[in-house]
Formats: C-alpha cells, sequence, structure tokens
C-alpha cells in the first residue's frame, strides 16, 4: 500500500523554519521527502538550516530572507518558490514573536508588531498561496496556535489575541477554500523548549518548575515533538480534515491542575 504519509515530491514553505518549533517541523517534512522553503529573516540561522536539512535528507532547500510583516515580501517568497519549484503543495504559518507586558503597558506599536507577524502574516501567506494551490488541485495550509489559542494570560493580551485569532482564521480559510481541495488546520504547541520559551524561562520566574508540573507528561517538548501532526496535516492521511485545531500539548490542555 502507498504510504499515505509520503511527502516525496510535495513542495512545503515553512516560514520561521530557520529554529524552533518551524524547524522540526521543517525536519519532519523533508524526512518524509518534501522539497522546503525556509523564510525567516536572519540569513545565517537560515543558511545553516538549510544546510543540516539538505545534509541529512538529501531534499532540495531553498532558504529565503523574508519578514513576514512585509505584503512585497511574502509575495516574492512565493514567486521565488514557484520560480524554483514550479508548485507549492504545503504552507506552515509559523513565524511568530511575542511581547510580555500588562495590558495597560502596551504601545500601539507594540500590538501592531505581534499582530502583524503572528497573524496578518498568517492571512497574507495564506492569500498569496491560494492560487498556486488552486491550479495544483489542492493543498495543505497549517497555522501555529499555541495553548493561548484556549487560555488568556495576564501578559499576553496582543499574543493571545493573534493566536486566538489565527483559529478562527484556519476555519474561515477551511470553509472557504474546502471546494479547492484546501485543508485549513491550526496545531496548539503546548511548552516548547525553543529560543522563544527560554526568554520567557528568564522574564517569567519559576515557569520552568510550573511548566514540568502543570504539564502531565511531566516535561517541555521538544520541536521535533510538533513533526509528526504536521506531517500528518501536511498529507494525504488528512484528506478529510479541515479547520481543527489540533493540540500538541503533552496533555496541558485537559488538565486541571
Ligand atoms: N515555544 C513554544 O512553547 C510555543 C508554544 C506555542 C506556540 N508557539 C509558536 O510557535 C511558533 C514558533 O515559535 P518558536 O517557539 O519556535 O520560537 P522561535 O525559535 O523564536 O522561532 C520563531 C521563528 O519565527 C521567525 N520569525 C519571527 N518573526 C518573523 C518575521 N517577521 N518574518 C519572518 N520570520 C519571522 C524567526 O526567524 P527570524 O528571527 O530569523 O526571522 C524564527 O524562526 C510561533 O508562532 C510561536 O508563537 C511556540
Amino acid at each position: 500500500m502507498e504510504n499515505m504519509f509520503s511527502l516525496a515530491g510535495k513542495v512545503a514553505i515553512v516560514t520561521g523554519g530557520n529554529g524552533g518549533i518551524g524547524k522540526g517541523i521543517a525536519r519532519g517534512f523533508a524526512g518524509m521527502g518534501a522539497n522546503l522553503v525556509i523564510a525567516a529573516r536572519n540569513q545565517q540561522k537560515t543558511a545553516d538550516a538549510e544546510r543540516e536539512i539538505k545534509e541529512e535528507f538529501g531534499v532540495h532547500v531553498l532558504g529565503l530572507k523574508i519578514d513576514v510583516t512585509k505584503e512585497e515580501q511574502i509575495k516574492r517568497m512565493v514567486d521565488q518558490t514557484l520560480e524554483k519549484f514550479g508548485r507549492i503543495d504545503i504552507l506552515v504559518n509559523n513565524a511568530g514573536t511575542n511581547i510580555r507586558k500588562m495590558p495597560q503597558e502596551y504601545q500601539a506599536s507594540e500590538w501592531d508588531a505581534v499582530l502583524n507577524a503572528n497573524l496578518r502574516s498568517a492571512f497574507l501567506c495564506s492569500q498569496a498561496v491560494y492560487f498556486a494551490m488552486k491550479k495544483a488541485g489542492g493543498g495543505k495550509i497549517i497555522n501555529i496556535g499555541s495553548m493561548t489559542s484556549i487560555f488568556g494570560g495576564a501578559k499576553l493580551a496582543p499574543y493571545g489575541t493573534s493566536k486566538g485569532g489565527i483559529v478562527q482564521l484556519a476555519r474561515s480559510l477551511a470553509a472557504a477554500w474546502a471546494p479547492d481541495n484546501i485543508q485549513v488546520n491550526a496545531i496548539l504547541p503546548g511548552w516548547i523548549d525553543t529560543d522563544l520559551t527560554r526568554q520567557a524561562r528568564i522574564d517569567l520566574a519559576g515557569l520552568d518548575e510550573t511548566v514540568k508540573s502543570r504539564t502531565p507528561v511531566g516535561r517541555w517538548g521538544d520541536p521535533q515533538d510538533l513533526a509528526g501532526t504536521a506531517v500528518f496535516l501536511a498529507s494525504r492521511a488528512s484528506d478529510f480534515v479541515t479547520g481543527v485545531a489540533l493540540p500538541v500539548d503533552g496533555g496541558f490542555s485537559i488538565a486541571l491542575m
């Protein structure tokens, strides 16, 4: 029987794919045979990820310097992907950032920075790949949400708003593009050990102990923990799954304490 999780011959764009969760997902896709576009701002990190994945998995990888808050750069990302590979099958809207403050302390520019990087970018990237996916007869879009798609937090007003929004965005795009055979879903990671949360561990005293005691499996997630779910949502195995928000959280979202 053909492997229903195979991504051989597919082309996947992963925004923020040069580190953390994005790189974990990119590695998962490469392991199933997909060629990749890694789009992020830090060129050195992108070049390192590109080399690592090419060497380990032998797939084609195109690293692009892209700021997903800039619409013209998103268009360039799509143009360059089509120029190199001629198709786009999978988009992962993973690039994201956070600014932690009490709600009364934010500048409007800080609100905009978080919403633009986390939510507006996901809409614009999805819009930008739509016609290529439609032309190819279908596609898969995966939005990276968060536990803050479900829970609130004192210092999370713009971040939580963006992560709640990205789930609703997935549902709206899923409904709109189902007739085009494009499935749009969200993954909600629990606490994953990355640069983003290493900063959180500095900002928030006691976070390490809290995460371990509050997460039923008793540990932080690793970026690679997201790979299996992302492969499922990027593959033929999920063709009848659309508009869902799937927690990958070691049980964080189902445990009362
Ligand atoms: N770690 C967790 O526990 C956790 C939990 C839930 C959700 N998430 C979400 O998972 C996603 C990845 O986060 P992470 O934890 O892996 O953090 P990370 O290691 O800091 O990764 C963030 C990635 O986004 C890229 N990025 C940020 N702003 C960008 C922009 N304007 N344009 C293009 N790329 C941009 C970064 O690359 P450059 O700096 O090179 O641009 C980096 O590759 C985010 O959406 C985050 O909200 C993380």
